[in-house]
């Protein structure tokens, strides 16, 4: 819930940097070209004022025409605001000033060369107000020579600018928090669903794994996000179930043997017997023994392959003998039942567990013999998929298993008709684990396995890498 709070804050807080930021830039270039705006207005009505004058210093006679001129100056400084002329001749005689500044002290700066020199302009502060200057000196036919000193007052657009760069700022402040709350808002309305989901899922324990979050509660782009989590449920319940049943799977599968044994010993022991009805008992106990024995070692061998301890031993395997000696094997039972073996196709030689590999194909088979009616044909088919893959098809005649079961068919202790095997026959069936210890050892092997069975055949079809 922290780290959740962690990133529903993280979130507004880059946002409202992000547009503090953007409105930053923004405003400084605003602010930028403004200024750059107002020098280039200044650099130019001091230049033209410059040229007029230079214009009428021309033809200037103090003697003949000095009003005409003082006229036409007035005439030149009107409309200009706050604009300033300072003009000497070169006995340094004032020609004529405005009222305003004393623009001779810019006469004595260190810039004043500079700004004739190079046509610039520059900013003299004076009486506390900031002027833009500009200057120039007229020589005319050398003897005589006049310089001008046009000034323009700054202040007001130092002024505009320092209140439109407050504007800005507040501007800035006031956008930064509608984006912190606008973004918090945003998020609160988003995660609100989410936080509804949260709990639901925080609700859900081993009590209620049957509990699925209904799909029209949520928002639309949560909806699969909704179905990814209950079909997770769904899984997670699936192996529960299974985990649970497990152990009451093994606890029935050895009971059953144990009250067998211990009823048959009772009434053993009820009576005196001879030598042969002991023998006779004790045999049938060892097939008990037997079964019970078996069992627990598939057990074994399957919490080892669950604790990835099975290590195959690997050799060379021809598949086709091995298959062809396994057939004969079981050749009484296939006898009693007037079934036949047909071995078809073949493939490359592999590299295997000798033990392992026999084991899982004479499950298949058992279960092939037992599951075929009689007088009919179990086909065994070998082929080569690539170079490096071999298929083996075991197929055999029968009911068809029901589509539900067959996703089960590989789980542990899941038989198909559990009544028809719950009832003690020795010879039935086993726990129902021969198939879980096939596909452990085919996954030991890196192959896959899966079975399809229609009307015709149950077919189990294994694929396995010929190198491992
Ligand atoms: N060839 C087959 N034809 C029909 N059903 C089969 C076949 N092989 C296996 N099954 C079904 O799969 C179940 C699980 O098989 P298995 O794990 O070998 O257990 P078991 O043989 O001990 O019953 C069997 O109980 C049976 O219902
Ligand atoms: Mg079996």
């Amino acid at each position: 819930m922290k780290s959740n709070n962690i990133i529903s804050f993280r979130l507004p807080i880059i946002v409202c940097l992000l547009t503090c930021g953007l409105l930053y830039c923004f405003s400084y270039l605003i602010e930028r070209s403004f200024e750059k705006f107002s020098i280039q207005q200044n650099v130019t009505e001091l230049n033209s004022v410059i040229t007029s004058i230079e214009r009428e210093l021309c033809y200037y006679s103090p003697d003949d025409n000095r009003d005409e001129f003082l006229q036409n100056l007035l005439l030149i400084l009107t409309g200009h605001h706050r604009l300033f002329v300072y003009i000497i001749d070169d006995a340094g005689k004032i020609v004529y000033r405005t009222r305003g500044p004393n623009l001779a002290i810019a006469l004595k700066s260190a810039v004043f060369e500079k700004i004739i020199a190079d046509h610039t302009t520059a900013i003299s502060d004076m009486n506390n107000s900031s002027y833009r200057i500009a200057a120039s000196k007229l020589i005319i036919d050398e003897d005589k020579q006049y310089i001008t000193i046009v000034a323009v007052g700054r202040d007001l657009q130092l002024e505009f600018i320092s209140r439109l760069r407050h504007g800005l700022g507040i501007l800035i402040a006031i956008a930064c928090i509608l984006a912190l709350v606008g973004s918090l808002i945003t998020i609160y309305f988003t995660q609100k669903p989410i936080n509804r989901l949260i709990k639901k899922i925080e609700r859900i324990n081993l009590k209620s794994i049957n509990y699925r979050i209904s799909t029209s509660s949520v928002p639309i782009k949560y909806v699969s996000l909704v179905k990814a989590f209950n079909n997770m449920l769904n899984r997670m319940e699936d192996v529960f179930h299974r985990q649970r049943n497990f152990t009451a799977d093994i606890a029935h599968e050895m009971r059953t043997p144990i009250t067998n044994l211990t009823t048959q010993t009772q009434i053993v022991l009820n009576n005196a017997r001879s030598t042969y009805e002991y023998r006779e008992i004790l045999y049938s106990n060892l097939e008990e023994y037997e079964r019970m024995s078996q069992m627990i070692s598939d057990m074994l061998f399957l919490a080892q392959a669950d604790n990835r301890q099975l290590v195959p031993n690997l050799i060379d395997i021809d598949l086709h003998k091995m298959i062809l000696m396994m057939c004969e094997y079981f050749e009484p039972l296939t006898d009693e039942k007037n079934i036949t073996f047909s071995i078809e196709g073949n493939c490359s030689h592999i590299q295997g567990d000798k033990m392992m590999l026999g084991r899982a194909i004479s499950n298949i088979l058992s279960n092939a013999i037992r599951y075929t009616p009689e007088n009919e044909k179990i086909i065994i088919a070998l082929s080569q998929i690539t170079d490096k893959r071999v298929k083996i098809i075991i197929s055999n005649p029968g009911n068809k298993i029901d589509s539900k079961d067959l996703p089960h068919l590989f789980d542990r202790f899941y038989r198909v008709d559990e009544s028809r095997h719950r009832d003690g026959n020795k010879n039935s069936s086993g726990a129902g684990i021969g198939l879980a210890i096939v596909k452990s050892i085919i996954e030991t092997h890196k192959g896959s396995i899966y079975v399809e069975s229609d009307d015709q055949s149950t077919r189990f079809v294994i694929n396995l890498p010929t190198i491992n």
